[in-house]
């Protein structure tokens, strides 16, 4: 088998053939920053990849999702054959044994729009293998991991207010050029895991595994199987399985309420009334003095109580329950740059000597107070 990529880029839009079967027309330039370009993947085979990744070695396992696991891999910059580790690039191998329907779906869906997007914060995909029973994708390396890590594993540095800020800006900046695209895209499991951070803490989205074109002729929605994750999902979709452009701006509300409070959207070992954290922060987000009680002790106050009660009523905002009152992934982007425009006023603390009193000095002691890592949120991708 091998090369299954002919089979359904007759699907990916705006492609233009010459009888030779080149493309050669697929430039639409839409955001400022991103655009739909011409996919050019190298197709790689098993047998290349095996050696990228040293035999698919558990040493180089990076992580591990619905689709299967991710390893550490190298290759050439030029040519991508395998190379030595250390030697030529790092890349992510996403590699699934698995030979379900809904993993092939999943597969062709990334090799389709990660293909063809690039923007500053989508993960770039250099290139994808089908051989037999095995489907497995080929990214860029990011060198910090997902968020997801960053946020709730043990033993992680705590991210300030303003790596949070920039991103939680990032990220909404990737959703909003998948919604402004000319054949809108939902990207439909936005969640934690899925945002990938690189060395500078810039947010890239990976995982378009269940994205999903946007609804056409001027309807609202489109009609879908119900997949995703629990906590994660919008309500009018998990209800009626109507999938709404604006039912990955509730996503990106819950992701943000994870990034300010420190917690996740579901978890069990919490006392009953705080299993689910959005039903349970709401009334919080909108008084300071409230809010202040479930932020992030991890952030050591060390935030504008402005920007936190901002960023508490955009959680707000993006949490309605009605689609239709959420604002845009572009209105978000705005509040979270007006935001990260306010800046943390010198705290004068009672007796605290001077020195000691700089608002952006980071001094993280050994944090003791994390509680051990929760259990991931219930998936509900294969339903
Ligand atoms: N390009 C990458 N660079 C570094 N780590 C990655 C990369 N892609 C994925 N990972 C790690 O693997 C995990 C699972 O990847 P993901 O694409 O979400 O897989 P799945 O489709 O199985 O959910 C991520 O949460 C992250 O920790
Ligand atoms: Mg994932």
């Amino acid at each position: 088998m091998g090369n299954c990529y002919p089979k359904f880029e007759k699907n990916i839009p705006n492609t233009t053939k010459t009888k030779k079967n080149v493309i050669i027309k697929e430039e639409e330039p839409k955001s400022s920053q991103g655009q739909i370009v011409t996919p050019r993947l190298k197709e790689f085979t098993y047998a290349e990849l095996r050696s990228a990744t040293k035999n698919f070695r558990p040493a180089t396992i990076l992580g591990e999702g619905g689709f299967g696991q991710v390893f550490k891999g190298w290759v050439d910059g030029v040519t991508y054959v395998p190379t030595k580790p250390g030697f030529g690039i790092p890349v992510a191998v996403k590699k699934s044994d698995s030979d379900s329907f809904q993993g092939l779906k999943e597969w062709q869906a990334e090799v389709e729009f990660l293909g063809k997007f690039s923007h500053p914060n989508v993960v770039k995909l250099l290139g994808y293998c089908w051989e037999d029973k095995a489907f497995l994708l080929v990214y860029e390396y990011m060198q910090r991991g997902s968020l997801e890590n960053h946020l709730f594993k043990k033993g992680t540095e705590p991210l300030s207010w303003e790596t949070r800020i920039k991103i939680a800006t990032g990220a909404a900046k990737g959703l909003a050029f998948m919604h402004t695209t000319e054949n809108k895209v939902i990207y439909r499991d936005f969640k934690t895991s899925n945002i990938l951070l690189d060395g500078d803490f810039n947010a890239k989205l990976s995982d378009f595994g269940l994205a999903k074109l946007g609804p056409i002729n001027g309807e609202s929605h489109v009609s879908t199987m119900i997949v995703g994750t629990y906590g994660y999902a919008a309500p009018e979709y998990m209800i009626t399985g109507h999938l709404y452009v604006k039912s990955d701006v509730y996503g990106f509300g819950v992701v943000m309420l994870e990034m300010i409070t420190g917690l996740r959207v579901l978890d069990p070992n919490r006392p009953t009334s705080q299993i689910n954290l959005v039903d349970w922060a709401r009334p919080f987000l909108t008084d300071i003095k409230k809010l202040r009680r479930i932020m992030d002790p991890r952030l050591e106050q060390d935030y504008p109580s402005k920007g936190a009660i901002m960023a508490g009523e955009l959680i707000i905002d993006c949490l309605d329950l009605n689609p239709n009152q959420r604002p845009s992934m572009e209105q978000v982007v705005l509040s979270l740059d007006e935001i990260n425009s306010i800046k943390m006023k010198p705290r004068r603390l009672k007796g605290t000597p001077k020195r000691l009193m700089n608002p952006h000095q980071k001094q993280y002691p050994g944090d003791n107070r994390r509680e051990k890592q929760c259990p991931s949120p219930i998936y509900i991708k294969n339903t």
